[in-house]
C-alpha cells in the first residue's frame, strides 16, 4: 500500500533527521538475512511488505511503533506544546521523536510554549534533539524512579507513555501476565509522578488480567479507554489504555 493510502495524514508531520539511525538499521537487518529460519524469512517478509515499516523510514521515524502513537494522539489529543511527557519502554526512540514534536521540546516553534521528553529504556538510545534518555534503566527500579523525579522540570509528568513490552517467552499467558505486571508498576508510580489531570496511555497484550489493570485505571482516572491504532498488527493481541483526568475520578468502581 502506498503512503498515501495510510488511514491518517503522515505527511503533516515534519520529518526528523535521524537518517544515520536508519542506515544502521537497514544495514543491520540486511546482515542478518543469511542462514535465516523459515519463520524468520516470513518475519522479514511481512517486515519488508509493510506501509508503516516503509513509511516509517520515509518520514525518518526510528521505527514503525510512531504511527500508533501519531493516530492515537490525533484521535485522542493527548499531546500538545508545553507538556512535559515521560516515555517508557522508549528505545528505540521513535515514541519520543513523535512526543518531541508534539510538545515542542526541541523548540522548533518559538510561538508555542516548549514542553519536556524523558525517556527511559533497558536499552541504549541513541540521541535525540529534545529529548533526555535515562538508559539503560529499568522503570520498576526504585533508583530509577529517583533519577526520573530528578530530570523532570517541576518533578512531574503531566503525559506518561508506556509502549514496554518484556522480551517475549511466546507463552502468551505468561507474557500478558508479565506486561500487566509491568503496566501496574508504573501505575504505582503514577502518585509521585503524574501531575493532577495528567493522562496515562500504556501497552498491553489482551488476556485474562487485564480487567485488574482496567480496574486500577478506573479508580484513578476520570475516563478510561481501550484503544487500538491502524498501525497495531490485528493479529497483535496488542492494545493501548488510555486514561485521562488522573486524580479526578467521578464515578464509583464496581467491585
Ligand atoms: C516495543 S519497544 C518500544 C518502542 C518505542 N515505543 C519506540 O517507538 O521506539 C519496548 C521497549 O520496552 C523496553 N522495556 C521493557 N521492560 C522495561 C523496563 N522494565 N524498563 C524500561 N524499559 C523496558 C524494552 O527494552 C523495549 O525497548
Amino acid at each position: 500500500m502506498p503512503t498515501c493510502l495510510l488511514p491518517f495524514s503522515l505527511t503533516r508531520h515534519s520529518k526528523l533527521a535521524c537518517a544515520s539511525f536508519q542506515r544502521l538499521r537497514f544495514h543491520t537487518v540486511g546482515s542478518r538475512c543469511k542462514n535465516r529460519t523459515g519463520t524468520e524469512h516470513l518475519w522479514l517478509m511481512r517486515h519488508l511488505k509493510d506501509p508503516f515499516v516503509k513509511a516509517a523510514r520515509v518520514e525518518s521515524y526510528r521505527c514503525r511503533s510512531a504511527f500508533k502513537l501519531l493516530e492515537m494522539n490525533e484521535k485522542h489529543q493527548i499531546l500538545r506544546p508545553g507538556l512535559r511527557v515521560l516515555d517508557c519502554g522508549a528505545a528505540p526512540g521513535a515514541w519520543s521523536q513523535v512526543a518531541v514534536q508534539s510538545v515542542n521540546a526541541a523548540g522548533t516553534d518559538p510561538c508555542s510554549p516548549v514542553g519536556f521528553v524523558l525517556g527511559v529504556d533497558l536499552l541504549h538510545i541513541f540521541p535525540l534533539e529534545g529529548a533526555t534518555f535515562l538508559c539503560p534503566a529499568d522503570v520498576t527500579d526504585p533508583r530509577t524512579l529517583q533519577r526520573i523525579l530528578e530530570l523532570l522540570p517541576g518533578g512531574r509528568a503531566d503525559v506518561i507513555l508506556s509502549d514496554m513490552a518484556p522480551n517475549a517467552t511466546g507463552i502468551r499467558n505468561l507474557d500478558h501476565d508479565r506486561l500487566i505486571s509491568l503496566c501496574l508498576s508504573l501505575l504505582g508510580m503514577a502518585p509521585d509522578i503524574l501531575h493532577p489531570g495528567g493522562t496515562f496511555l500504556c501497552k498491553t497484550w489482551a488476556g485474562s488480567q487485564s480487567h485488574q489493570l482496567r480496574r486500577r485505571l478506573m479508580e484513578d482516572f476520570q475516563d478510561t479507554k481501550i484503544v487500538k491504532p491502524e498501525a497495531s498488527r490485528k493479529e497483535s493481541s496488542e492494545v493501548y489504555f488510555l486514561a485521562t483526568q488522573y486524580g479526578r475520578r467521578k464515578r464509583s468502581v464496581k467491585q
